[in-house]
């Protein structure tokens, strides 16, 4: 039996919707060589913000930033669900901070990606009611090699699993009957950023007693089905010793740490994925799983270890089939390198955490995830602590949401490039201007004066993209780019701007030209500039001569 204000609540939530109902729950489709996040039988693109951890615990904190946040032009925050708050006591649910956050986001035109703060949480078990946490018999603690516990649960513990899986089917029920017509909630993600430490694996009686067993014939069945696409780290690990299959999980991958980590990577994924599997089973939608990056150089323990990190995306691909995608959380500078690793072809793009959203270099991310790799979407952390002075982030966020319908129709075709420069791992901007050839003209795109390629200290902020829109008709957005251009193929060998207009698209999808570019603005018809500081869009028109 429902109570009178779950009763209350519900109604409210039926017949305050600001959107349209739809009967489909959102689901992932194929556009050609991209996914896409279908939404309300439409492709949506994600362009979004992950509240700071504790801020969705409170309404009251929350109501003043719903709508700065739209106004920032996010159409989705990021939102985590904690155990602690639905289930106090065990199997009696609490859904008072699900039903006003999923509310008060539908009433400012913002969707929702929740984020399923259960077993784990950056590793660690603190998210878990007070039931679990104070109960170590029924929900053992991972445990060190000398027999101490962490605060971390055994992901080998039946009885975790269970009242984690019941939790997350709970709130996918209850979220299918408040939102399964009207699809605030367009994505789930899984757990957070999960992953062991201070050691590679656990050493709990439960955890030696599978670590004894030989390699799962799963897992090794998939390695052998995808030998020749294994990441790099694996072929070292597993293929160069010999691609055994069968025995311990040191015969197949290795002395010490290595091995421990693909074991602990393994029970993670198996665990995340029947996690998903009893989640969808109650509400099915896209469900991810986001990762905690590991410094180069740091060993297994050092940093949360088992987690679906580049070099065990193939362990995670095996034992959680159940999840849609794995989707890095980026604070890295080498940003360009990362993305690079998580877009694969059984590997859709999103961002759930795109560094701080005060970072100087997410808007040029932003613009190169979109453009580059047809992102489902991107959302820096700690939104709701920048939507007071957004900057630099919501005037990028504008030209994104214009070109929103421009960026779906492209997607997963070779219509469109993202750009922004190489950074490396200690900082350094690679000045290197990028090539693409998009509909019959190679595009080169450079970062600083182009007279004077030399990178400056905010060239990693610069960035942008490139999508053809018709026969020599370009819309090229962004900052601090200049783009040059020259012919592909036959016909004649030189390239002129037929046009170049300043513009935006307004809120109906129009487009409103501002300025005719030329002169001083193209260099007399050598190049488009999209000057440094400003975020914007030009709609540009090619023409080739002799
Ligand atoms: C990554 C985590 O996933 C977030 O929840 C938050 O703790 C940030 N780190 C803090 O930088």
């Amino acid at each position: 039996m429902k109570s009178r204000s779950a009763l209350l609540m519900l109604a409210a939530l039926a017949t305050t919707a600001a959107t349209p109902a739809f009967a489909d729950a959102p689901s992932l489709r194929k556009q050609g060589s991209a996914t896409q996040l279908i939404v309300g039988g439409k492709p949506m693109l994600i362009i979004g913000g992950e509240l700071s951890n504790s801020a969705a615990s409170s309404a009251a904190y929350m109501a003043p930033h719903w709508k700065k946040l739209r106004a920032m032009h996010l159409n989705t925050v990021l939102a985590p669900v904690a155990w602690e708050l639905i289930e106090p006591r065990e199997g009696r649910f609490d859904w008072s901070s699900v039903d006003a956050m999923v509310r008060d986001a539908r009433a400012a035109d913002l969707k929702l990606v929740i984020l399923w703060f259960g077993a784990w949480k950056n590793s660690m078990s603190t998210y878990v009611p007070s039931w679990v946490k104070r109960d170590q018999a029924r929900f053992p603690r991972a445990q060190g090699p000398n027999g101490q516990g962490v605060d971390i649960l055994s992901a080998f513990a039946p009885e975790t699993l269970k009242a984690d899986q019941r939790a997350y089917a709970a709130l996918m029920t209850h979220l299918k009957a408040i939102d399964g017509t009207q699809n605030t909630v367009v994505m789930m993600q899984v757990e957070n950023e999960i992953g062991m430490l201070p050691v590679a694996r656990d050493y709990g009686p439960l955890a030696e007693a599978a670590y004894r067993q030989p390699v799962p014939a799963d897992l090794v069945q998939y390695l052998t089905q995808h030998k020749a696409s294994l990441v790099p780290e694996m072929q070292a690990m597993w293929v160069e010793r010999g691609a055994k299959t069968q025995g311990s999980w040191e015969d197949l991958f290795g002395e010490g740490d290595a091995a421990a980590e693909v074991f602990t990577a393994w029970y993670y994924a198996r665990f995340a994925d029947q996690l998903t599997m009893a989640g969808k089973a109650a509400y099915p939608m896209p469900m991810y799983v986001n990762v905690a990056l590991n410094r180069p150089g740091r060993a297994p323990g050092e940093y949360p270890s088992g987690g679906p990190l580049p070099h065990l995306i193939d362990v995670w691909k095996a034992g959680a089939p159940a999840i849609d995608f794995l989707a890095p959380d980026i604070y890295f500078p080498n940003y360009v390198d990362l993305v690079g690793r998580y877009k694969r072809p059984d590997n859709p793009l999103f961002i759930p955490e795109a560094n701080n959203a005060d970072n100087a270099a997410v808007p040029a991310n932003a613009f190169y995830a979109y453009g580059e790799h047809d992102a489902i979407g991107f959302g820096p952390f700690s939104i709701d602590s920048v939507d007071d002075a957004p900057g630099d982030l919501a005037k990028a966020y504008d030209v994104i949401d214009q070109l929103a319908p421009e960026i779906l129709a492209a997607q997963g075709s070779n219509r469109m490039a993202g750009f922004k420069p190489r950074v490396l791992y200690d900082e350094t901007v690679v000045y290197e201007p990028q090539v693409r050839d998009i509909g019959g003209y190679r595009f080169t795109v450079a970062y600083a004066d182009i007279q004077r390629p030399v990178a400056k200290p905010d060239t990693a902020s610069y960035g942008g993209l490139i999508i053809q829109t018709g026969a020599q008709e370009f819309l090229v957005a962004g900052q601090g780019i200049t783009v040059t251009f020259k012919p592909i193929g036959d016909g004649p060998a030189l390239v002129g701007i037929d046009s170049a207009f300043e513009g935006r698209f307004d809120a109906a999808g129009r487009w409103v030209p501002g300025r005719l570019l030329n002169g001083d603005q193209t260099h007399q018809g050598r190049h488009i500039s999209l000057p440094a500081g400003d975020w914007q869009i030009q709609r540009i028109k090619l023409y080739r001569y002799r």
